[in-house]
């Protein structure tokens, strides 16, 4: 075991060598914000002040350094400062270009990032994705998405590639309960609800827990 100093929040953790960062942080309950888990999305990078961590392709990053929680594993005592912590995640109006291609609307909102996990938020159900590439306002998907010219503006959300659960979101309607998203978690399914109940006029975005 070894000891994680975290400087923003005067954390001291023991840790394992076995298990990487963001996975610690996060059973610490420390909301670290994330999305890829693969060290592409950039959404966990802290700053190493002290310490040497081994990389999951067997690298070995000494400080100081920026290091991806999500694939850094302690070699020894560790300090890091910057952790990003937040638990909210952003959600976009998108335009469909074509089934790989969504496009922002002008202004200032920041865009998702390259490698970020995605769900596309149709009226009838939920898409994972993953985020290829972002030029200006234009989004490249890596899996083509069902989104057809009928739904060409669709909602994004950046979601935890680990998003699995026992919620459950629905859509209720004129007394009718449609199933959106089965097998979330409560962050992921809040999320979605949020981003639903902002961009839809109808009906009512329910989650249940179903433990
Ligand atoms: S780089 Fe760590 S979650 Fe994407």
């Amino acid at each position: 075991m070894v000891t994680l100093s975290i400087v923003d929040t005067a954390l001291s953790l023991t840790i394992n060598k076995d298990q990487n960062l963001l996975e610690q942080c996060l059973a610490a309950t420390l909301p670290v914000t994330r999305s890829c888990r693969n060290g592409n999305c950039g959404r966990c990078d802290s700053k190493l002040l002290q310490g040497q961590v081994r990389l999951r392709n067997g690298n070995l990053l000494q400080s100081p350094a920026t290091v991806p929680l999500c694939i850094a594993y302690a070699i020894e005592d560790l300090q890091i400062s910057d952790i990003p912590l937040s638990q909210l995640p952003s959600h976009w109006r998108c335009q469909r270009q074509s089934p790989q291609q969504l496009l922002l609307p002008a202004g200032r909102q920041t865009p998702p990032l390259q490698g970020d996990i995605c769900a596309i938020l149709f009226v009838n159900g939920v898409e994972v994705n993953e985020i290829a590439h972002v030029a200006g306002r234009s989004i490249a998907l890596t899996n083509p998405s069902a989104i057809t010219a009928e739904n060409s503006v669709v909602s994004l959300i950046t979601i935890d590639r680990d998003h699995s659960g026992q919620f459950t979101l629905w859509r209720e309607h004129q007394n009718h309960r449609q199933l959106l998203w089965a097998n979330i978690n409560q962050t992921t399914a809040l999320s979605a609800q949020a981003a639903y109940q902002q961009s839809s006029g109808v009906g009512k975005y329910i989650v249940s827990n179903d433990a």
